[in-house]
């Protein structure tokens, strides 16, 4: 079983990479596989086609998926908003029924705000969300910083302990016969009378 794990900074060795490496140790431990996909800014540099496709094509072979963000203006960056509003208008049907986590990296505020707006594309799309023993955040402005923030890289290995028992506990179900849910056909309305 795999975890797509989302780094949804500019900086490709930042903070939030930091916490997913933490989480994808502790997902080792576990045993569960787990991928970092790197978002950068391609999503804002003309490349979000390509680039969705590419988190599309992985995730079709992953079992859960955990999107980290740095906090910018007390939300999650605009290229990661960008790259989530195109992965989940066009490809529900890799993401649904799949396990899933956010994480906010900051250096002070807003974590709680953003974590938030990146849970909001879960529960639109019938995943369940997967938690700590905290809201998930790490602080700091280094890497550096977001290891010595003790109760972050715990709320992290937690979360991730967490989403392997839940991935086992999936498998488990399907092994016993308990049947996915059944897709049916939206219900679209507008409120206009
Ligand atoms: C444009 C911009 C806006 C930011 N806004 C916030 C903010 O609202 N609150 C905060 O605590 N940190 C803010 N930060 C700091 C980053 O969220 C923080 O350093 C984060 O850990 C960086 O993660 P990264 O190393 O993965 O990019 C901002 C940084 C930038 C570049």
């Amino acid at each position: 079983m795999k975890v797509l794990l989302v780094n949804g900074s500019r900086r490709e060795k930042g903070c939030t990479y930091t916490a997913l490496n933490v989480i994808a140790e502790e997902l080792k431990k576990n045993g569960i596989d787990s991928e970092i996909f790197y978002v950068g800014m391609r999503a804002v540099n003309g490349e979000v086609n390509e680039l969705v496709k590419e988190a599309a094509d992985k995730m079709a072979d992953c079992d859960g998926i955990i999107v980290g963000s740095p906090v910018y203006y007390a939300s999650p960056t605009g290229e990661v908003e960008v790259f989530l509003d195109r992965l989940f208008y066009n490809h529900g049907d890799v993401l649904r029924y799949k396990p899933a986590a956010s994480v906010a990296s900051a250096r002070r505020g807003g974590t709680t705000a953003t974590f938030d707006a990146l849970n909001k594309y879960y529960t639109i799309t019938e995943m369940p969300i997967v938690s700590s023993n905290y809201w998930n955040m790490v602080h700091g402005k280094t890497p550096e910083d977001v290891l010595k923030d003790e109760e972050g890289v715990q709320v992290m290995q937690i979360l991730a302990r967490n989403m392997a028992w839940i991935l086992k506990s999936i498998e488990a179900g399907k092994k016993a016969g308990v049947a996915q849910p059944q897709g049916v056909e939206k219900k679209y309305t507008n409120f206009i009378r």
